[in-house]
């Protein structure tokens, strides 16, 4: 009897060879950049826990992206550091808040050289450092409709493609597309943080952004990490409201989401991997013990073998450099 000599090893003794057999190929196409800016700041600042990670003034803005769009990023993630906060979260949707005028600058300048999408929530804005408005001691869902709805429209207003909420509101992909589509930006599209969750990998985030609450904690809007199934309904109930892209958060801890979303819906699939996970590969390449670039290129592919289609990740401009060579 014979039997089929079967020696794995065949195809991976040359580099060409292995080249050729890929199966994942990541790509700085596969990479949107978050871009921090803050209002009334004078020059760029670092925060300790997300080293090489820049807080950019408004007249920055345009020459960051213009680099991050140069190293073949086909998108940015905008995020916003108010100078005023409020019980309403007013300046999130002031035609001339800080993401507002971000926006209409780097389109103004750079016109369609990268797309633009941007974070939709309210956290950064209230006083309770709350990702709805508060009413009592609770997180009133239905009036942050309201304002989340409002947020995406003066977005739109100033030319963003793609909203990106990330309240974890009931109803909150429902309200934003009913929104959008009133105010005739039926072709803006969201990308929903569908399956975020109550992680602990977002402190890094929250120095950055000034965002922590002032009491209590996300746990009665943000998803446990304990229960997938409930991860995959809040999938398919951003599915029925339309959603344009869904979003798994974080992205390492939670491979098996992204497979299943994967198995489970067509639609594209984002992967945001947070603050924690990039502060945890600075540190330990800081110290040495892993290498940054091929820690950095391995992580990624990962999320994206898993089924991810597009990763939103602070080691985007590393990764870029390294695969653009
Ligand atoms: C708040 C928001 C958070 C992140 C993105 N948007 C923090 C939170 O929910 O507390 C975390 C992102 C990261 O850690 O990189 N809406
Ligand atoms: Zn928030």
């Amino acid at each position: 009897m014979s039997f089929p000599n079967v020696r794995l090893r065949r195809l991976r003794k040359s580099e060409k060879i292995r080249e050729l057999l890929e199966e994942v190929r990541l790509s700085p196409k596969d990479l949107i950049c978050p871009v921090f800016v803050q209002e009334d700041l004078k020059s760029r600042i670092q925060v300790d826990s997300m080293p090489d990670i820049e807080i950019l003034p408004l007249k920055d803005v345009v020459s960051e992206v213009n680099s991050i769009a140069d190293l073949k990023i086909p998108a940015i993630m905008v995020f916003g550091i108010p100078a005023k906060k409020d019980d309403k979260g007013t300046s999130a949707f002031d035609q001339n808040g800080i993401v507002q005028r971000a926006i209409s600058e780097i389109r103004k300048n750079l016109g369609n050289k990268i797309a633009i999408m941007a974070d939709v929530c309210l956290c950064q804005y209230t006083d309770s450092g709350h990702c709805g408005l508060v009413k009592g001691n609770t997180i009133d869902n239905d009036s942050s409709l309201e304002v989340l709805k409002k947020i995406a429209i003066s977005q739109a207003q100033v030319g963003v493609e793609v909203v990106s909420p990330s309240a974890m509101m009931d109803g909150q992909v429902k309200a934003i597309r009913e929104g959008l589509d009133d105010s005739g930006f039926t072709d803006v599209a969201i990308m929903s943080h569908s399956a975020k969750h109550r992680s602990n990998l977002y402190s890094p985030f929250r120095d950055m952004a000034h965002c922590a609450p002032q009491f209590g904690d996300r746990r009665s809007y943000q998803l446990p990490y304990t229960n997938p199934t409930e991860a995959m309904r809040e999938v398919e109930t951003d599915i029925a409201e339309g959603v344009d892209i869904v979003m798994i958060k974080p992205a390492l801890a939670y491979l098996d989401l992204i497979a299943k979303v994967r198995s489970s819906f067509n639609i594209p699939i984002s992967a945001y991997s947070v603050s924690g996970e990039y502060s945890l590969v600075k540190a330990a390449a800081k110290q040495g013990w892993i290498n940054e670039t091929e820690v950095t290129l391995e992580i990624l592919t990962a999320i994206k073998r898993a089924g991810a289609d597009m990763i939103v990740t602070y080691l985007s401009k590393i990764a870029a450099k390294t695969l653009n060579g």
